[in-house]
């Protein structure tokens, strides 16, 4: 582990009007990384993720990527810096066909690495190719969860953000999205911070991961000390499949 992490969220509030939603957070993710954010319904999860892109931005705090403070940058500037994001509820492009969608992720200055990265994603999920001129809001919602994320990956990330990727999926859908993200990160090195209600699914593919509870950071550890913890065990993984 290099010791300057790729991102760094350093005492992050976050509000929405008067609530607070992040109550001053720190999270790092080294490159190279699987990190997991785990919590639940509410936790303030989704808005740690919307922060590091910019929208709502952190109140007080500091987010840094690659050593740069991007924590007052406008959202496109930050998605300029190669962070992307797979938002939950996935929203794709409904009207947008599969590949005018993958287009859509790529970023302009890219355009000549397209087709090459369009068949990388094929290849990794040939459901979108054989689905490819098919509109996205027609797909099943684990092909919409294969497309969101492809789009992301598109824009070739350093950092890959996943929203509850496993989101209302079947178990052998999610095994499969998992077993690529596992893929790209050993073959391909990307970085990626995920985060979960699946808690189980989560940190087992996970290096290292943390706990959230009422927008703030109350546990970490590797993927395997949490999924042994018993207090872990007891909040979020009593009753999964597994
Ligand atoms: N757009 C919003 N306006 C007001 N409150 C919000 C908004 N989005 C989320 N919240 C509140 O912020 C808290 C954290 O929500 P969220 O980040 O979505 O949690 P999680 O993703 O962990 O389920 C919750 O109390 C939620 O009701
Ligand atoms: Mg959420």
């Amino acid at each position: 582990m290099s010791s300057e992490p790729l991102l760094k969220v350093a005492g992050v509030e976050t509000y929405y009007g008067n609530i607070r939603a992040l109550a001053g957070v720190d999270v790092e993710v080294h490159k190279g990384e699987i990190v997991s954010l785990i919590g639940a319904n509410g936790a303030g999860k989704s808005t740690l993720m919307m922060t590091i892109c910019g929208s709502p931005q952190a109140r007080a705090g500091k987010v840094v990527f690659d050593g740069e403070d991007i924590t007052q940058l406008p959202t496109h500037l930050i998605a300029r810096r190669r962070i992307a994001q797979s938002p939950e509820g996935r929203r794709i492009f409904p009207r947008m066909t599969v590949m005018e969608n993958l287009q859509m992720g790529a970023g302009l200055d890219d355009l000549k690495y397209f087709k090459e990265d369009v068949e990388k994603i094929f290849t990794m999920f040939p459901r979108l190719k054989e689905r490819q001129s098919q509109r996205g809001g027609t797909l099943s919602g684990g092909e919409q969860q294969m497309l969101s994320i492809g789009r992301a990956l598109m824009s070739r990330p350093k950092l890959l953000l996943l929203d509850e990727p496993s989101l209302g999926l079947a178990p052998l859908i999610v095994k499969g999205i998992f077993e690529q993200i596992k893929r790209l990160n050993k073959e391909e090195g990307l970085t990626v911070f995920l985060v979960e209600q699946n808690a189980f699914a989560a940190l087992k593919l996970s290096d290292r991961a943390y706990v959230m509870v009422n927008g703030k950071v109350t546990m970490s550890g590797t993927g395997k000390q949490l999924l042994a913890d018993p207090s872990v065990r007891a909040a979020y993984l009593e009753g999964g499949h597994h």
